[in-house]
């Protein structure tokens, strides 16, 4: 009975969805923390979080709770009028980061137009209306919107799409030579993540991220840090620019911010912010009390049980994990990463792993076709970690 259910489910998705994801074979009806369970009972541990953005694995009792009660009392009236959980969610990510102001929107994408926007806006209200060049990574990810799209450097993601916006460059990631050779009076900011996520979990040499702060700041040039999946404590810290030392200009958030209500936000400093004056720019779901009270659960949770030191330990002890295996098997290349954003690359295509690890019931994630990536809950114990790490080194004998 359950699996004809379950046949249903995905016989009829793929009649009425659109095609955009190749989806695994499996509905998932509950969560709770960092168990998963598909509409034929089987339980899963999830190291996808849905992709870095349940940081606080699912079904979490204070954001449930926050949700419920706010729900019942106040779920959207627009930006023509304050709120205050959006007050209240501001003044806390403002008291805790570089920046003095938070423009709230609904996705990683909606941010970083948001910052893009308010980089030329910033200049054109200067006087400077040719200083509009954004330059970012290759290899680098900004979102799917035309903006974000053009900012993002893999031609796998702009395909069809063409013509892009003008106004965009690309160099290296981490090649600081590169970008001093693009910088030229029209580049009104640099737009980096500080740890390329979906490009292969890359990270920056020691020094390539306070190279770049000194570049813009002798040019005159805007510092984006995209922080979308980075950012909530991802990485160990509860900003990823805290690990290197530099603070940007302006940065972006969405994914953990709500643990899976959608948000984003674009964070900056006073000065900058002047240039996103009244009807500048706006969203009508942006900051509803509804989302920011779930936010504010997260970050209140986060900052009370201190769970930015726990993904440093428990990302600590699975990264050490990861290398016992790479010293087993010479297909794996690399094991890097930040706190509980890990990578490994590998000489063979992860796709038939990652189908192992469902059938056994772990949910893992592979991108750019050989690279593992490990984004769990940040909540996960090390026995969950080591009951991955044997599934992982059952299926590599198996394959060797
Ligand atoms: C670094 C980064 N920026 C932007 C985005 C886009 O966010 P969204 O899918 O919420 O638009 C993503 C999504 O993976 C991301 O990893």
């Amino acid at each position: 009975m359950n699996e004809i259910v379950m046949k249903t489910n995905i016989e009829q998705a793929e009649e009425v969805l659109a095609q955009t994801y190749a989806r695994f074979p499996v509905v998932f009806t509950k969560g709770s923390g960092c168990k998963l369970w598909d509409s034929e009972g089987k339980e899963y541990l999830d190291f996808v979080a849905g992709i870095a953005v349940c940081n606080l694995g699912h079904a979490h009792p204070a954001v449930a709770e926050a949700i419920s009660q706010q729900a019942k009392n106040l779920i959207h009236v627009s930006n023509l009028f304050y709120t205050v959980p959006q007050i209240k969610l501001a003044k806390w990510l403002t008291d805790n980061s570089f920046a003095d102001r938070a423009f709230f929107c609904n996705s990683g994408a909606e941010a970083n137009e948001a910052a893009i926007k308010l980089a030329r806006k910033y200049f054109f209200d200067k006087g400077n209306n040719n200083k509009n060049t954004i330059i970012s990574a290759k290899q680098s990810f900004h979102g799917r919107t035309y903006a974000s799209m053009s900012a993002t450097g893999q031609d796998k993601i702009k395909k069809g799409f063409e013509p892009m916006l003008p106004g965009f460059k690309m160099v290296p990631f981490n090649d600081i030579e590169a970008l001093k050779e693009n910088l030229d009076s029209t580049v009104c900011a640099v737009m980096l993540e500080p740890i390329q996520g979906e490009g292969g979990v890359c990270c920056p040499s020691e020094d390539y991220l306070k190279q770049v702060k000194q570049l813009c700041v002798e040019n005159d040039i805007l510092l984006i840090f995209d922080e979308v999946q980075t950012g909530i404590a991802r990485t160990g810290k509860l900003f990823a620019y805290e690990h290197f030392d530099v603070k940007p200009d302006i940065m972006t958030l969405a994914k953990a911010l709500a643990n899976g209500l959608p948000v984003g936000a674009m964070l900056t400093t006073d000065k900058i912010a002047k240039a996103f004056g009244h009807g500048a720019h706006a969203t009508t779901f942006g900051g509803t009390p509804l989302v920011a009270s779930a936010a504010l659960s997260v970050l209140e949770y986060i900052e009370s049980n201190d769970l930015v030191n726990q993904c440093d330990n428990v990302g600590n002890y699975f990264k050490e994990q990861l290398i016992s295996l790479k010293e087993k098997y010479s297909f794996i290349k690399e094991v890097r990463g930040y706190g509980l954003l890990l990578g490994m690359p590998m000489s063979i295509k992860g796709a038939p792993i990652v189908n192992k690890c469902l059938e056994k019931g772990f949910v893992i994630n592979c991108i750019q076709d050989t690279i593992l990536r490990f984004i769990p809950p940040l909540i996960i114990q090390k026995e969950e970690i080591d009951k991955l790490i044997n599934c992982l080194d059952e299926i590599f004998k198996e394959i060797t």
